[in-house]
């Protein structure tokens, strides 16, 4: 494993983390995720990803007893705050009152009595950004989070954030953005404003979901067990990618990740990785050999001709519109 600084902190990161979206607590049983935890922990993978509102609470208590009895300082523990984790109207967004109340539930779940990034998991125009930036200090002074982190802000918010995070003193050094060959909205506006304010990119489905895999092929039904069949809820959200234009373009990258000595899922997890404002490339793993397959992307190096290649098979299929980076405009 490599490790890399999150931002312009003194936080190191695995390069390749374990995220348990859709599958702890949801798509696979107890034990094949405990079994994929080991997996990423026996390969050196250190930074672990999750979020309250995952399978509706279980997935923060899945990974709790999956890293029970690990020594705690080995580890990067970190969770999210902002979707829905109850019916009412305050169980959801970025109030003072919705942060502290979930970081507690959050630490309950997940046996531990800090985690180590804590991040909004969208922006909350419904409330004011002093207020949560407030209350994440005081999660931070009360030492449930060492460090505050958001995903899909887009720049106008993060430089507004990182504003206020300055003035209350509080180390804001993430965002965590989807980014892939396939999803490249980052790239123009909030990659250069992340690069000025010390925010480092942590980055959500590297794999496109496991479409870049390679294992789903146009005009072919989806194999079993694939989060496409996972009718619970990852077969809604993986069905923006499964078409035939898309599918027939992943098959054309087998040859050059065959002649880069690489397997396909290696090759999209070392792509996110070549840009440095990336620290980590979170995966998911709905089976251990996945999690063995995956983190030898770390220390990867693509040659450009390589890099140029992909670019001319995935562009005719490539989201680059930073439009894309948004959160509801209506808290959920
Ligand atoms: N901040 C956010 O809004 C946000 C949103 C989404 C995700 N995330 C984070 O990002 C993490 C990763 O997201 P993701 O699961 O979509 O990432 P991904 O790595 O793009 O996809 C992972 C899925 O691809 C398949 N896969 C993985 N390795 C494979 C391999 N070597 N060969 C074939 N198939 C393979 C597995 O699904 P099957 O075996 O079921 O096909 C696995 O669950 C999440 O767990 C979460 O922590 C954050």
């Amino acid at each position: 494993m490599e490790f890399r600084h999150l931002g312009r902190s003194g936080l190191m990161v695995s390069e390749i983390s374990y995220g348990n979206w859709i599958t702890h607590g949801s798509q696979v049983e107890e034990d094949a995720a405990l079994a994929c935890v080991r997996a990423a922990l026996d390969s050196g993978i250190t930074t672990f990803d999750t979020a309250d509102v995952y399978a509706g609470t279980r997935a923060e208590s899945v990974l709790g007893r999956a890293l029970k009895g690990e020594r705690r300082e080995g580890l990067e523990i970190f969770t999210k705050v902002y979707w829905p984790t109850g019916p009412g109207r305050n169980d959801r967004g970025l109030s003072r009152k919705h942060i502290m109340e979930s970081i507690d539930g959050s630490l309950r779940r997940l046996q531990t009595d800090h985690v180590d990034l804590y991040q909004a998991h969208r922006y909350d125009y419904s409330t004011p950004l002093e207020e949560t930036m407030e209350a994440f200090a005081d999660v931070v002074r009360s030492g449930k989070a060492h460090y505050i982190g958001v995903s899909e802000w887009k720049a106008s918010q993060l430089r507004e954030a990182h504003a206020l995070a300055r003035e209350l003193r509080i180390p804001l050094i993430s965002n965590q953005p989807q980014y892939s060959m396939l999803w490249r909205v980052i790239e123009t506006e909030v990659i250069p404003a992340s690069e000025e304010l010390g925010i480092g990119q942590i980055v959500w489905s590297p794999m496109a979901q496991g479409v870049l895999s390679g294992k789903y092929l146009p005009g072919q039904p989806p194999p079993a067990g694939s989060r496409a069949t996972d009718e619970k809820s990852g077969a809604n959200f993986i069905a923006r990618f499964l078409n035939d234009d898309v599918l027939s373009r992943v098959q054309r990258l087998k040859p050059l990740a065959e002649q880069a000595g690489l397997t396909m899922a290696q090759l999209a997890v070392a792509w996110v990785l070549q840009n440095p404002n990336v620290a980590s490339a979170i995966v998911g793993a709905s089976r251990p050999e996945q999690v063995h397959d995956n983190v030898k992307a770390a220390g990867v190096k693509l040659d450009a001709d390589l890099l140029k290649a992909i670019d001319e098979i995935v562009e005719p299929v490539t989201e680059r519109d930073p439009a894309k980076t948004e959160s509801p405009a209506q808290r959920p």
